[in-house]
């Protein structure tokens, strides 16, 4: 779909989309429009239950003594509560109700709003983003879809006083959007198809953009010491990857400072290995690289934009497979960083893979931070549900800077405790640690004590995205599937803190 701004100006004919605000207050062009229609719009609001509420619209059909196709009426609730998010909601839930009704171009109307603190050209453009990220599909495996299925619409055309203000603020956005449908994607694919090497492939298309990459394999692994993380690969026949992603692009004079990190759990497909899962819904393990899926579509974003700042991405690519050369439970590994581990359960695995690559991204680049996102935990879904991530971190600062960003984005962050108490739980009789706790409580915050020994002094925070990475509900922005959540987040704190 193409989104383009226009000067205002209502059209003669055509789809059009006017706003109407918390009891039924029509919007300027809402007022023109009634007016050609010689009063038919208030004559239709009136005939229904519509008030301008949030998320509520009304269609009118080829009104008489007009040139309109189709006229939708958006409620845009009050305007003291207008703000990035709802008009990202608006523009979604816009694209939701007209994409597959036959139309190949709409327009809608932006107008100024008494009392609301955005101006036209800002809501135009949040309203474009909502509109974009609504408009994703993983549709390439269905071969057999019917065309009044699929979405006609090709053109959004955005009204609004200051269009190219608008177009100037989309641009960055809509390079973020990309970021965002990258991970989508790649959480979508199908193990069969996306497995360590052809992920870290994708990773790869990055280099067109001015990203550096470079692919580590077993071997070098092997001398490197990652242990940790070759013992979850080693079931499988796909041979393990880690992808090292490096922007630089810091300007002036801060161009060789250190970077911020980013680091993802890439687990192509889970199946728990020896310790094996219970087969209803083992499906959803194709989802356990989500935590890569983000860096790498967080990476996009941020060089997609030129973003000025320094940043490695480091993921873990692994499958972790029962088999003959499988990981036994009991069995003893030797971490890159030294530490000795018992894999008291095999399905704990990604913790396993984050410590190698936690440790190697400390010891390589001395980040400024280290964040890791990974779908680590079934415990953070009992604690969370599939509301918020779970924020696990050894510093305020960044956590505080995680929550906000969160919040302004709409993809939100509880941070959970850790102590002494908790790290404890992993001694080990017979290594330095074990990889489970034993106990049945607290099992995202053991994993969070269990990656927190492979960080040391570095600031770092863990994202365990377990809830929060697939969603079996569409909202306002987010279809059905891969929600990429993560690469919003993260995009902004870099760009609230980090680009200074
Ligand atoms: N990938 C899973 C966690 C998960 C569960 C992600 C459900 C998404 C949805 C992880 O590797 C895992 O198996 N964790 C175990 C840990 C346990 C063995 C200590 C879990 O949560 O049960
Ligand atoms: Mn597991
Ligand atoms: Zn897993």
């Amino acid at each position: 779909m193409k989104i383009t701004f226009i000067n205002p100006g209502l059209p003669k004919n055509g789809v059009v989309v006017v706003g109407v605000l918390d009891g039924r207050k029509l919007t300027d062009s809402a007022k023109a429009l009634d007016k050609i229609m010689s009063g038919g719009l208030v004559r239709a609001i009136k005939a229904c239950r519509f008030k301008g509420d949030k998320t509520s619209s009304l269609p009118l059909l080829a009104p008489g003594g007009t040139g309109f196709t189709r006229i939708l009426l958006v409620g845009m609730g009050k305007a003291k509560s207008i703000d990035a998010k709802a008009m990202q909601d608006i523009g979604g839930d816009i694209y939701t109700a007209l994409s597959t009704k036959g139309h190949a171009t709409v327009q809608v109307m932006v107008d100024a709003i008494d009392k609301c603190t955005m101006k036209p050209d800002q809501m135009a453009a949040e309203m474009a983003l909502g509109a974009r990220l609504s408009s994703y599909r993983f549709d390439k495996y269905k071969t057999k879809e019917k065309p009044e299925n699929k979405p006609s619409l090709k053109t959004l055309k955005i009204s609004c006083a200051g269009a190219t203000r608008a177009r100037n603020a989309f641009a960055p956005m809509d390079k973020v959007a990309s970021g965002v449908f990258m991970t989508r994607d790649l959480v979508s694919e199908p193990a069969n198809i996306l497995y360590p090497e052809t992920l870290a492939k994708q990773a790869r298309t990055l280099t067109k953009l001015g990203v550096k990459v470079e692919v580590l394999g077993e071997a070098q692994m092997r001398k490197l010491g990652m242990g940790a993380l070759l013992g979850v690969g080693q079931g499988s026949v796909r041979e393990s990857r880690m992808v090292v992603m490096q922007w630089n692009g810091k300007r002036g004079k801060a161009k060789s400072d250190a970077p911020v990190a980013f680091v993802g759990k890439g687990v192509t497909f889970d199946t728990g290995g020896i310790s094996i899962k219970p087969s209803a819904g083992m499906e959803d393990m194709k989802w356990d690289m989500g935590g890569s899926g983000v860096v790498i579509g967080l990476m996009k974003a941020l060089a997609g934009r030129k973003a000025n700042v320094n940043v490695v991405g480091v993921i873990g690519l692994v499958e972790n497979m029962p088999s003959g050369a499988a990981q036994r439970p009991g069995d003893i590994v030797t971490s890159m960083s030294g530490q000795t581990i018992e894999v008291l359960n095999t399905d704990a695995e990604g913790r396993l893979v984050l410590a190698d690559a936690l440790w190697y991204t400390k010891e390589r680049f001395k980040p400024k931070f280290m964040i890791d996102l990974a779908t680590l935990t079934g415990a953070i879904i009992i604690c969370l549900g599939n509301e918020k991530a779970g924020l696990f971190s050894n510093d305020d600062k960044l956590s505080g800077q995680l929550s906000e960003a969160g919040e302004a984005v709409g993809e939100s962050v509880w941070r959970m405790p850790m102590g002494d108490n908790y790290d404890k739980m992993l001694d080990c009789d017979a290594a330095d640690m074990k990889n489970i706790s034993g106990g049945r409580g607290a099992g995202s915050i053991t994993a969070a004590q269990f990656l927190k020994r492979f960080v040391d002094k570095t600031p770092w925070a863990h994202l365990d995205i377990a809830g929060v990475t697939w969603s079996a509900k569409a909202s306002s922005t987010i279809p059905k599937g891969g929600t990429a959540f993560g690469v919003r987040l993260l995009d902004r704190l870099v760009a609230d803190h980090y680009e200074k």
